[in-house]
């Protein structure tokens, strides 16, 4: 059998949505990306072949394969098995993660810790600022330096060494979800105890930690704000089924939500989408939960509400671009505050451009609802930014062309397609 493709999306293709279908049936999540990518740096500590499924086809999970590769450890697509990655650990031979590599994804910087706890010493290039924000890695440094690394700086890079790292009680002074996720492979490596205070609640720290503990890590704390982590000699591979992408089930709620349609997302469970539910409740929608899946019933026209992002269990950030198209549409006034990165209102500019009514003020947007969006040109330089646009194209009166769906193929496994399944006209032309 033919290798399965890689995501071969074109950078330039666009998305095209003809708005006003009312979307309705029934659709699968993905796997979690963000999960995924921790858990494939978590591949490099053990020794062996560690099989991960239900990894979302999408680009940063190609770039994380071909970090991975550099570094000499083979990962790749199975052959047969769709949604099945295959790492072999142990085998790192150059461990150096490449400006243009981290450049185009940041989770890149979670190959560090467990470089540094494995193989003793671990070279990565700064990434830098993004389109949202400014995103230090002060966190990440900080923690791995109280475990005993060296830290040094040369030509754009951080290199960090240790003979062996040392376990130590560390506090975070910001929440921070690849920071937490970085220092805590670390210390599974480390003699001693490693106590981590301020650790990120998100629900892929947890099953990282879960998955971490099935590798023969001693992890206690997952989910809570302290994690007690006792240094073992070494870790085992595993075979993990990654959870359902909670982002992009959110993603897919609202896309029924602002068609005021009927939708059921399966493959995801309900609790890891927290606070989102709770908004789109307060919108006016019904929502029916069930272990593995959330199905919505939308009114015509939502209520505008307020929205705060913060860590989880709050409101996602990841979440804020989309649930703001929503809002757009609403009935009355909402104001959405963004807590979490400083700059994460790129899609602002371009859902004006489609007729909202939106004032910036800060950290926080002022919607005032207009019934009706009208589709145009616009295009995001960022993730979710992307996904709003799509999902303000759905609700828009004419066709709304989404440009450089680069971003949206990111982090977003054919999302064209299952929208489609849904009822909506939408389509993907090459650039
Ligand atoms: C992860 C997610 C991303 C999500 C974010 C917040 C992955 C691959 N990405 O990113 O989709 O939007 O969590 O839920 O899992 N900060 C510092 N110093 C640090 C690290 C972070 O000041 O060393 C700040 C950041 O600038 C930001 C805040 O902490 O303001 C939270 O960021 P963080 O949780 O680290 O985001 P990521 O883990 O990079």
């Amino acid at each position: 059998m033919a290798r399965p493709a890689r995501s071969r999306r074109g950078a330039m293709d666009r998305i095209v949505v003809e708005g006003g279908a009312r979307l309705e049936g029934q659709v699968a999540a993905s796997g979690s990306k963000n999960a995924t990518l921790a858990l494939m740096t978590a591949a490099l500590l053990a020794d062996g072949e560690t099989v991960l499924r239900n990894v979302p086809r999408v680009r940063d999970v190609d770039v994380m394969l071909d970090l991975l590769a550099a570094l000499g450890a083979p990962a790749r697509w199975d052959d047969e098995e769709p949604a099945v990655v295959r790492i072999l650990g142990g085998r790192v031979s150059r461990p150096e993660a490449p400006y243009d590599l981290v450049r185009r994804m940041r989770a890149s910087f979670m190959v560090l810790g467990p470089l540094v706890a494995r193989y003793g010493c671990g070279r990565v290039s700064e990434p830098g600022g993004c389109a949202i924000g400014v995103r230090p890695v002060d966190q990440h440094l900080r923690g791995l330096e109280a475990l005993g690394a060296k830290v040094a700086r040369d030509g754009g890079y951080v290199e960090m060494s240790a003979r062996r790292l040392r376990g130590a009680r560390f506090r975070f002074d910001v929440t921070t979800v690849n920071g937490t996720q970085n220092v805590m492979m670390a210390a599974t490596l480390a003699e001693g105890e490693t106590v981590l205070e301020n650790a990120a609640l998100e629900p892929e720290v947890v099953e990282l930690a879960r998955v971490l503990r099935a590798m023969g890590a001693d992890i206690e704390g997952e989910g809570t704000s302290t994690l007690r982590i006792r240094g073992v000699e070494g870790l085992r591979p595993v075979d993990h089924t990654a959870s359902g992408d909670r982002i992009e089930a959110g993603t897919l709620l609202v896309a029924g939500a602002i068609t005021g349609g009927e939708v059921e997302v399966t493959g995801v469970e309900p609790r890891r989408l927290g606070a989102t539910l709770d908004r789109l409740r307060e919108t006016g929608a019904e929502l029916r939960v069930g272990p593995d899946r959330v199905a919505i019933r939308a009114p015509e026209r939502p209520r505008g509400i307020r929205v705060v992002t913060a860590p989880f269990p709050g409101f996602a950030t990841d979440m804020q671009a989309q649930i703001m198209a929503l809002l757009c549409v609403a009935e009355g006034a909402s104001v959405v505050t963004e807590t979490v990165f400083e700059n994460r209102f790129m899609h602002v500019p371009e859902l004006r451009r489609m007729g909202a009514e939106i004032a910036l003020a800060g950290r926080s947007a002022h919607v005032r609802g207009v019934p009706r969006l009208s589709g145009a040109p616009v295009m995001a330089t960022d993730l979710r930014a992307s996904a709003s646009l799509i999902l303000a194209g759905l609700a828009a009166e004419g066709e709304t062309r989404v440009n450089r769906v680069y971003h949206i193929d990111r982090g977003y496994e054919r999302i064209e397609a299952k929208l489609a399944g849904l009822g909506a006209r939408i389509r993907r032309e090459s650039g």
